[in-house]
Formats: structure tokens, C-alpha cells, sequence
């Protein structure tokens, strides 16, 4: 099964009309996501919460580490440049944070609200190595604009 965004971004608006609790709608976005796609093994937020820290947020697949520092790991890395983080081999990205050893590849996006202030990151993991396309960066940065942004 692979996606398909303008399904997908359809589904998310309509379900998230009106909604302005970020907790709601990370679940949300979580929950259509991750059953969209039989690539994506484990799929989630982590929240910014303090300065330069992420903790979990929504998320399905098996459970995930509860803390990251801005400093660790692909998703520090997506929260600290506020870029795209398009990992083909994680064995070949230093820090990487395996909370499953069963993780081949991944991709995180930074998470932005309205005013342009990182709220987090948007983390997916797969268990087949280089999983991930510029397709998957533009139709998920799509999804996280409409929903955290309204735009
Ligand atoms: N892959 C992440 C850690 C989070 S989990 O895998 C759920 C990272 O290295 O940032």
C-alpha cells in the first residue's frame, strides 16, 4: 500500500476542521499517516517542551524513547536546523537514537505553528532501508502546513 497525499491531505483537513488542540491534531495526523502506508513502521511527534529539549507526543508502532535532546539524534537534528531530516541508512547517521533496533531509514520534519515557532517534530521510521522520497517531504510538508498553520 503507498500513499497517496492528496487522498491523505484531503482526509486530514476534514477531519481536523475547526480543531486547534495541537494534542488533537498530532494524534490525528499520527493515526492517518501511519495507516496510509505500509513503509512507515513507526510514526509520531515529538513536542517541544522546554528549551532545546522534545519529549513524545502522539504516535503509533511500538513505544518510543519518552525525551530527546535538541543535541541527539534525527529528530535534534530536524528540531535544531528546522530542515528536513532524510535519513536512507540510519546506521550511517551519527547519534542516531535506535529505539528500535528494527529501524532501517526515517525522516523527520520540523513542525511549525502559524507564528513560525518550532512546536516539534514529526518523526516516521521504517523498517526497510532508504524508504523514503522527496514525494514523502512534499506531500507530509503539506499535511503539517495545512493542519499547524492553517495555510
Ligand atoms: N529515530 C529517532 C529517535 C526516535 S524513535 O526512533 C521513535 C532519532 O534518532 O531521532
Amino acid at each position: 500500500m503507498r500513499v497517496n497525499y492528496d487522498d491523505l491531505l484531503k482526509t486530514v483537513a476534514a477531519l481536523t476542521e475547526g480543531e486547534d488542540d495541537e494534542v488533537a491534531l498530532m494524534a490525528t495526523v499520527t493515526c492517518e499517516v501511519h495507516h496510509s502506508d505500509d513503509r512507515f513502521d513507526w510514526t509520531g511527534f515529538y513536542r517541544v517542551t522546554a528549551p532545546e529539549l522534545l519529549k513524545i507526543g502522539p504516535y503509533q508502532g511500538g513505544h518510543g524513547c519518552l525525551v530527546i535532546p535538541f543535541h541527539r539524534g534525527v529528530c535534534g537534528a530536524a528540531a535544531r536546523t528546522r530542515e528536513v531530516q532524510l535519513v536512507s541508512d540510519v546506521d550511517a547517521f551519527p547519534g542516531h537514537i535506535a529505539c528500535a533496533s528494527s529501524t532501517r531509514s526515517e525522516l523527520v520534519l520540523p513542525v511549525q505553528d502559524a507564528a513560525g515557532t518550532l512546536i516539534g517534530v514529526f518523526d516516521i521510521d521504517s523498517n526497510q532501508p532508504d524508504s523514503f522520497t522527496r514525494d514523502d517531504i512534499v506531500g507530509l510538508g503539506r499535511v503539517l502546513k495545512l493542519v499547524f498553520q492553517n495555510s
